[in-house]
Order: structure tokens, then sequence, then C-alpha cells
């Protein structure tokens, strides 16, 4: 599982912080988010909250469905174990297509076994067409990813045309935000140009390296990866063994107050989860679980 692969990289993560000595010359500024900001996720958590609870197949997983309770669910799969859960849908309120992936839980250890390496690996061209070797992501990931990736497209496809919207959004905590990631490039790079592809994503690991964050910035631009306090799973794997995020965090420094990082994963922004949690000693692993402005996610969240 997710905690212990990331354990794996974890000793080392220590000396994360002597590689990124702040400089003066690259901070950028942050912008605290309003109340209004703040509270336009809690649809998108609540979604990324409902792949972990049992009933989101009928869409009868109570609160965190019933938060999102005008959600047309037209596909649901996954089976706890050799595939993580996910769901696609439309939501009229939202006007969007919704892409959900379940993340690790902690009392299921085969799901676990899917990401216990931190190999860095090229993507699949049949499914990223175009894309570099030189562009590499974890290989868990990208072998999780692969297993519902055509399901997937074929189900958005459907849904743009007989819901007529441009809009679709990948979410997903842990596990299911690096997937969620991975879906968000997957589908830029396989649906019509002016589909409006974004991504919310909770406590997401790095997924790739600097080559796959920079395809991320440019092909979902809108893409933001929301990390809690002293979560210290988005700190892992570490910057040292090649990996990296793209732009668009959004960090929970406490309750109510909640900034939009203008960096990427530069350790330049003080608010920011890189200079927060500079090792993984410095983290809590509680955090993971959010609240995420008053929503917890997972397993015990339901
Ligand atoms: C793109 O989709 C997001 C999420 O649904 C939405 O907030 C945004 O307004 C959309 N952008 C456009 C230009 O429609």
């Amino acid at each position: 599982m997710l905690f212990s692969t990331l354990l794996a990289s974890v000793a080392l993560s220590a000396f994360e912080s002597c590689l990124a000595a702040p400089s003066a010359m690259n901070r950028r500024t942050v912008t605290t988010l309003s109340t209004a900001q703040i509270s336009s996720f809690a649809p998108f958590t609540q979604f990324a909250r409902a792949a972990y609870c049992d009933g989101f197949k009928d869409w009868t997983c109570g609160a965190a469905c019933d938060a999102n309770a005008d959600f047309e669910l037209t596909l649901a799969g996954g089976d706890d174990s050799d595939i993580q859960n996910f769901f696609v849908g439309f939501s009229p309120s939202l006007n969007s297509i919704i892409v959900a992936h379940e993340g690790t839980d902690p009392l299921q250890i085969e799901s676990d076994l899917t990401d216990v390496e931190v190999l860095l690996g090229s993507l699949d061209t049949s499914l990223f067409p175009g894309v570099a070797s030189s562009v590499q992501v974890h290989d868990g990931f990208r072998d999780e990813h692969a297993k519902t990736a055509k399901a997937i497209l074929a189900e958005v496809e459907t849904l743009l045309t007989s819901k007529n919207t441009k809009n679709v959004v990948a979410v997903g905590h842990s596990l299911g935000g690096a997937l969620a990631e991975l879906d968000s490039l997957f589908m830029a790079l396989n649906l019509p140009s002016g589909t409006n592809i974004s991504a919310v994503t909770y406590g997401t690991p790095r997924v790739g390296n600097p080559a796959f964050a920079s395809l991320i910035d440019q092909h979902v631009p809108a893409f933001k990866h929301i990390n809690n306090e002293k979560d210290l799973i988005p700190i892992v794997p570490g910057r040292f063994l090649g990996y990296a995020h793209p732009a668009g965090e959004i960090h929970i420094v406490s309750p109510g107050n909640v900034v939009a990082c203008s960096g990427d994963d530069d350790a330049t922004d003080a608010q920011c989860t890189i200079d927060t949690v500079p090792n993984i000693f410095d983290g809590d692993i509680l955090n993971h679980l959010g609240p995420y402005e008053g929503i917890s996610i997972g397993t015990l969240a339901c």
C-alpha cells in the first residue's frame, strides 16, 4: 500500500531539505483563498471521498453520495483489490463529467501491493500518444491507471455527447489522486481539442519526473492538488529519486486558512507543503485523511 511504499523512499527524504535551500531570488507569492473559493472544492472532495464508500456503485454510499445528490452515475468498477474502485458520471449542478478513483486503504493490503515500487518508467504510447520516453512516471501508478483507462475514456466520450458538455474533472485522494493526475493527461491527449479537462486531487504523492510534471502543466493548466496541513504523502517519492509535482498546489495551512501556491515543487513558498513538511519526520500521516475543510476522506470516513 501507499504508506509502506512511500516508506521505502522515505528514509532518503530526510535529505530533501538539503537539496532545496530556499532562495529569495525565486520566491514566489501565494494567494489566500476566499471562503467561496474554498467551498467551491467541496463537491470534488465529496466525490473523492465517495470512491471509498460502500454503495457508491449505485450512488447509495451515504453522506458522501448525498452531498452530490444529483449525480448521475453511469459507470462504476473496481474490486477493492486488483483494481482500485472508480466511477464515472455526470453532475448537472457542476455541468461536468466526473471521473473518480479510490485511493489506498490501510485495511486492504492487497491493493497496497500495487505501489510497492518507486521505479520510474516510460508511459505506454498506445495510451499516451506522442509522449516521449523521457517522460517517466511511477511504474506502479502507471500500471494501475492502464487497467481502467480505456473503459473510462469510452464512457467519458459517450457522456460528452449525450450530456452536451465539454467539462471533465478527474478527482481522487492518495493513490486515487495519482490515478486522477494520470487520467487528466490521458484524457487531454485522447479527447477532442476544446474539451475542458481539469483535476482536483487530495494528498497526492509525486507521480512522475519533471518532464511529466511539465506535460501536466501544459495540457491540464487547471490541475489542482490539495494538500492538508502536514500530510507527508505529498513529499514522496522524493525529488532526489527523480520525482516532481506539477503546478497547482492548494495547501490547507490550517482549517479556514488555505493558500494557492504559485510554484510547483521548488521549496520556495513558505506556506506550501514542501517548506511546511521539509522531510517526513516533520509530517503527520493523520493529516493525510483530512479533514479537507471539514471533510475527511477514507474508508473510515464514510
Ligand atoms: C472547466 O471546467 C471546470 C470544472 O467543471 C469549470 O469550473 C470551468 O468553469 C470550466 N471552464 C470553462 C471555460 O467552461
